[in-house]
């Protein structure tokens, strides 16, 4: 064997050792915290007089407990309750227990609380007590809103977690009503819908145009014309289909007169379930395109086929189906395929 080899080897043996060292090392902590350690056991003769001072038996012990006692906060209302507290290092976990426990909640509950955003911690320490059980998992839970999550559970057949969603995104109101501007309507992200409005006659500034399904020039934005040729490419020579636009953006006042002669035609409600009223449609932002399959004559814009490759491909361009068939209770709109 050569120098090199043995040096290597070497190495590789005193590698091994070490390793197993460290090994069975941590592997002996681990057995000793979880298996011998008595976590419930005074860990001074401090904390053992204040607990003798205040008549709390030994078995009562808890980091929260001796928590309590070092920091002169402690209540014995509250004894059985410091038991489930996890103790917590940090600032504000003193406010927490006297702020909580006097609402009322119990040592479980304030677990929960802890894991809460300092919003919802601050509001639920203005309130009475409320019961968040249901909804204290979810990080989008806002707890001004749990009686609308309340109300709009019992109504409906969703998940607590889903109730949270769509009541965070208005669903539980009316249409139209309780609008909002967006507040960054070039953002390739914002959210536009019956609840969200684009500003008074935005228009995207980079507007660029491709030819369209019926011979026309359709304006999208810049930003989507080459992941949209990679999508139409892919399609071609996946599934031998030419998709060509048929519209993307809409400015205002032709999302207005396509709204108002639906609605002449269909009045209003059943209007509202396919078309966006204007300054309420995502083609506003240029971002969304409406398809044909040119190989399909008539209305018809694409056989199920299509869809189904378009429902399973566009995300690889960035594209989402705004529309799908299982979601119009949340998109507000019908089916659109
Ligand atoms: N068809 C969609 C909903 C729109 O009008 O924007």
């Amino acid at each position: 064997m050569t120098k090199r080899r043995k040096k290597v080897k070497k190495s590789f043996k005193l590698l091994i050792t070490f390793t197993l060292i460290l090994v069975i090392g941590l592997g002996g902590y681990f057995i000793y915290n979880n298996l011998f350690k008595d976590d419930t056991s005074p860990v001074s003769s401090e904390i053992e007089k204040l607990m003798q001072e205040a008549n709390i038996s030994k078995d009562k012990y808890s980091k929260t407990l001796e928590y309590v006692l070092l920091n002169n906060i402690y209540d014995e209302k509250y004894l059985d309750e410091y038991a489930d507290i996890e103790f917590q290092d940090k600032d504000n976990f003193s406010s927490i227990l006297t702020t909580f426990l006097p609402l009322g909640y119990s040592g479980k509950e304030i677990n929960y609380i802890m894991k809460l955003s300092e919003k919802n911690i601050e509001k639920l320490s203005e309130i009475d007590y409320i019961d968040i059980s249901n909804y204290y998992e979810f990080s989008n839970f806002d707890v001004n809103k749990i009686d609308r999550y309340d109300n709009y559970y019992e109504d409906n057949d969703y998940s607590y977690e889903d109730v949270v969603t769509y009541v965070n995104i208005n669903l539980d109101l009316p249409v139209y009503t309780d609008t909002t501007e967006v507040a960054d309507p070039d953002d390739l992200l914002v959210l536009v819908n019956k609840y969200h409005y684009l500003p008074d006659g935005y228009k995207p500034s980079d507007l660029a145009h491709l030819p369209g399904a019926y011979g026309n020039n359709v304006p999208m934005r810049e930003v989507i014309v080459e992941p949209f040729k990679e999508l139409q490419a892919a399609a071609e020579e996946e599934i031998g289909v030419n998709f060509m636009p048929t519209t993307a953006f809409r400015d205002y006042n032709f999302q207005r007169t396509l709204y108002n002669n639906y609605v002449a035609s269909d009045g209003v409600e059943a209007a509202d379930t396919y078309s966006a009223r204007p300054g309420y449609s995502e083609h506003q932002t240029g971002l969304s395109i409406d398809l044909k399959n040119t190989a399909i004559s008539g209305s018809t814009r694409l056989t199920d086929e299509n869809y189904e490759w378009l429902s399973n491909n566009a995300y690889r361009f960035g594209f989402i189906i705004r529309f799908p068939e299982d979601k119009t209770d949340i998109t507000g709109y019908q089916f659109e395929n």
